[in-house]
């Protein structure tokens, strides 16, 4: 022990990659347990502006291991990628290891995510197009093929023919699309899996055994709360669980492994993909945020839909997750405004919610309410001690603490690894 789960509490891109890379630097081994390529963590270097897609955001630390669980989609031709872009920055991946029971994104499944929002039209999810949708309702439905099957070529021949004759059937006659060919695809396949095979072992056991010996885990959530599956704005939600308890199923540990919860939330809200977002500012001020943040996906490139921050939503990922403190990112994006606002209620109907109301309907049709504070005229991003922030943005930190109930440990003025504003108490 002992074991950390970072997650999102938001709608994705906190700053999750940030929060992680800084604490790899005290840590045993960082595990990603869940989404796939849809995700973007960024990690900004002295040297390079790193966008980790599937690689765990430890990677930069040579001396810990990182693992992609089984819980994560993997899309073999992304991941090698990857791997390729590190290795020309000099950056080794000996350290990487890949859960056999990970499951493969494919090429049907990308080319049907696309199928299906093109279909859905008005009604779209707004998804990253990257084929996890697909990937993991074929995990569910147990016609997915995992990363072991890939690593035995007459197991992979046998589920791939079987699986594609399904998907030519649904591509062409009900997308009126081009089947894909069995011999290209083997052969594809059978090029990644020499690229890749390497690194496949045990990753439960090794994980397990790192927490024996007392090592530090850190475990690397990717999305947010609010693109759960069970607990997001369903149906405008990824496909995964995004949640802390996911840690668990997606690494092979059980829940007495985990000490702390780490939720990780922007000084502000963003949202990318249709949906749900109470608190969005649409206009000069939106487009503004927008900007200084610079507010546009690190997977799709689309623009962030941005909102003021929002204490009802917080509320409810500390109780989804159980966390334990927040890191709070991006402070340095909300100085120079004349005034800040946090909404922690939401009006509808005549009806007044300090929680979460669970019915979709309402939540989409919901106002926000608004505490208004005053802004800070200071650069903060040079700033490393609390005491050291304008008295305006201490008291923005303070209330969101009071409203969430929820101590903030870390807090995040740039996008680089050390502007970071520690607090005495120690992360581990
Ligand atoms: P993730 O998906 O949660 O890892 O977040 P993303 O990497 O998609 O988006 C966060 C963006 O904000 C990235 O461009 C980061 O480099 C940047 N970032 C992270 N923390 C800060 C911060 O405190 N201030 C500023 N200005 N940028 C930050
Ligand atoms: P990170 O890990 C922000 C959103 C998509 C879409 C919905 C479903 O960088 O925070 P999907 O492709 O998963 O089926 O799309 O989820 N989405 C994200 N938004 N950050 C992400 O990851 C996201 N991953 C998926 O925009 O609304
Ligand atoms: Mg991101």
């Amino acid at each position: 022990m002992p074991g950390i789960v970072v997650i999102g509490t938001q709608w994705g891109d906190e700053g999750k990659g940030k929060i992680i890379d800084y604490l790899s630097k005290d840590a045993d081994a960082v595990v990603r347990f869940q989404g796939g390529n849809n995700a973007g963590h960024t990690v900004v270097t002295k040297e390079h502006k790193f966008q980790f897609h599937l690689i765990p955001s430890g990677i930069l630390n040579p001396d810990i291991i990182n693992v992609i669980g089984n819980g994560v989609v993997i899309d073999l031709e992304e991941l090698v990628n990857e791997i390729d872009d590190l290795h020309s920055k000099k950056i080794t991946t000996s350290n990487l290891k890949i859960s056999p029971n990970s499951h493969l994104v494919m090429p049907y499944h990308r080319i049907l995510d696309e199928a299906r929002e093109n279909l859905l039209g008005n009604m779209k999810i707004g998804t990253t197009k990257r084929g996890i949708g697909p990937s993991y309702s074929d995990k569910a439905s147990r016609s997915g093929i995992r990363m072991q099957d890939l690593l035995n070529v007459k197991i992979f021949k046998k589920k791939l023919e079987f699986v594609l004759k399904e998907k030519n059937a649904i591509l062409t006659k009900i997308y009126n699309l081009p089947p894909l060919d069995f011999n290209d695809m083997l052969e594809k396949f059978k090029y990644l899996s020499k690229k890749i095979g390497d690194y496949v072992l045990d990753t439960s056991k090794l994980i397990n055994d790192a927490l024996d010996e007392g090592k530090k885990v850190i475990f690397e959530g990717a999305q947010g709360t609010f693109l759960d599956i069970d607990y997001g704005t369903y149906p405008f939600v990824t496909s995964s669980s995004t949640v802390a308890a996911s840690a668990c199923i997606g690494s092979g540990i059980g829940p007495t492994r985990i000490d702390k919860i780490i939720g990780v939330t922007k000084a502000y809200t963003t949202r990318v993909g249709q949906g749900p977002l109470p608190t969005e500012i649409k206009g000069k001020l939106g487009t503004m945020l927008r900007e200084k943040g610079s507010e546009y996906g690190a997977t799709t490139g689309r623009p962030r839909r941005c909102g003021w921050l929002d204490t009802v939503l917080l509320k409810y990922a500390s109780r989804i997750n159980s966390i334990t403190f927040l890191a709070l990112t991006k402070l340095d994006v909300l100085s120079f405004l004349n005034s800040i606002k946090i909404c922690n209620s939401y009006s509808y109907n005549d009806n007044y919610y300090k929680e979460l109301p669970y019915n979709q309907n309402i939540f989409s049709e919901v106002s926000p309410l608004y505490k208004k504070f005053s802004g800070w005229e200071e650069e903060i991003s040079e700033v490393r001690n609390f005491n050291d922030l304008p008295k305006e943005a201490k008291k923005y930190i303070r209330r969101i603490e009071d409203e969430v109930k929820v101590p903030i440990r870390l807090v995040s003025v740039g996008p680089e690894r050390d502007q970071m504003i520690k607090f005495e108490e120690s992360i581990w």
